[in-house]
């Protein structure tokens, strides 16, 4: 009986826990559902959408913009509503990619031993997981970045951590991106706790804070600037910014993280960005990583 009694309470407990899961990701939901809107909304009808969203747009710049953008189709950034850069992007993708040796030998990386015999592969059994990223770890009560959990990897089977912008890192990732890909994985990014609840609302507030003389925030460029332009280059949604990472940019002449394109905008904000490793960085990666929930992991991609 009493065996009876304590089962059926473990049972209560766990079904508790259940709910409230999802209510930690409560808000969440709420900002990625009016962001989806938003943009959808924008990005309905650029010529009618004028005076509401594009003031300062011309009216030849809005008769190239496509009609009834949805949700899934923002993953490609600023190609998802401009037909011409669009056009030009699927004639790119058309031909041999740039970045193909790159995923290549991010498979050799995966299985390459290190020195006591463990590998990538031993931290990353199922190299499907990308799309999980950034995660909540609960032991540590901090949000890791993809980036952060490979250089974990590394230097706990006592290996140097890679650079976190370019090389070794973004070919693994290339490949740990493909792989997400032939699984046909969508971004997976679980708010479990009342500490993830506060990490998340700690990436937003960064993303939304306004900074240096200029005082831009990341939704000036992202969120309002989005389809705007700045430096003759439109600028990409809030939405859909993380599905496709790492890139190769042709400016670059090289496949980089997330981290890479981040800082550089961060850089052009006038500001010293956060480390790529630090709290600032991952809760921000977090957050945009939940607004993209649910969309297709598209990387690696090209970039201009
Ligand atoms: C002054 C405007 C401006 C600000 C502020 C800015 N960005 Fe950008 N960002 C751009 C431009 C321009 C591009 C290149 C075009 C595009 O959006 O893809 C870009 C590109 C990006 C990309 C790549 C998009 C893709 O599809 O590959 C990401 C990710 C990004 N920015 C994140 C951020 C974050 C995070 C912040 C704040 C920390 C930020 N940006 C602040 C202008 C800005």
């Amino acid at each position: 009986m009493l065996l009876k009694v304590a089962k059926s309470s473990v049972f209560l407990v766990l079904a508790a826990c259940t709910v409230n899961a999802s209510a930690f990701a409560e808000q969440a939901e709420i900002d990625r559902k009016a962001v989806i809107k938003y943009f959808e909304d924008k990005f309905e009808d650029g010529e009618k959408n004028k005076d509401k969203f594009f003031p300062y747009s011309t009216d030849a710049e809005l008769k190239g913009f496509i009609k009834g953008v949805k949700y899934n189709d923002f993953g490609i950034g600023t190609y998802s509503y401009h037909q011409a850069a669009k056009d030009q992007y699927l004639t790119f993708k058309d031909g041999i990619m740039p970045y193909e040796d790159a995923v290549e030998k991010g498979g050799k990386l995966y299985t390459k031993k290190f020195a006591n015999g463990n590998s990538l592969a031993t931290c990353f059994p199922d190299p499907t997981v990308a799309n999980q990223y950034p995660k909540f770890d609960e032991t540590k009560k901090a949000v890791v970045s993809l980036t952060v959990a490979i250089n974990n990897c590394l230097t706990q089977n006592g290996e140097k951590p890679w650079d976190t912008k370019k090389g070794d890192i973004a070919s693994f990732q290339g490949f740990l991106a493909s792989k997400a890909v032939e699984a046909g994985k969508v971004v997976d990014i679980k708010i479990p706790t009342k500490e993830a609840t506060e990490a998340y609302e700690r990436g937003k507030k960064y993303y939304y804070s306004q900074r240096g003389y200029l005082k831009m925030s990341c939704a000036t460029c992202h969120v309002q600037g989005a389809g705007q332009r700045v430096r003759n280059e439109s600028m990409s949604p809030l939405v859909g910014q993380t599905t496709h990472f790492p890139v190769f940019r042709l400016k670059w002449d090289h496949l980089g993280t997330l981290e890479n394109r981040m800082s550089g905008c961060i850089t052009d904000q006038g500001q010293k960005p956060p480390k790529d490793d630090s709290k600032d960085m991952q809760e921000m990666l977090y957050f945009m990583g939940y607004m993209s929930n649910g969309m297709k992991i598209d990387g690696p991609d090209l970039r201009k």
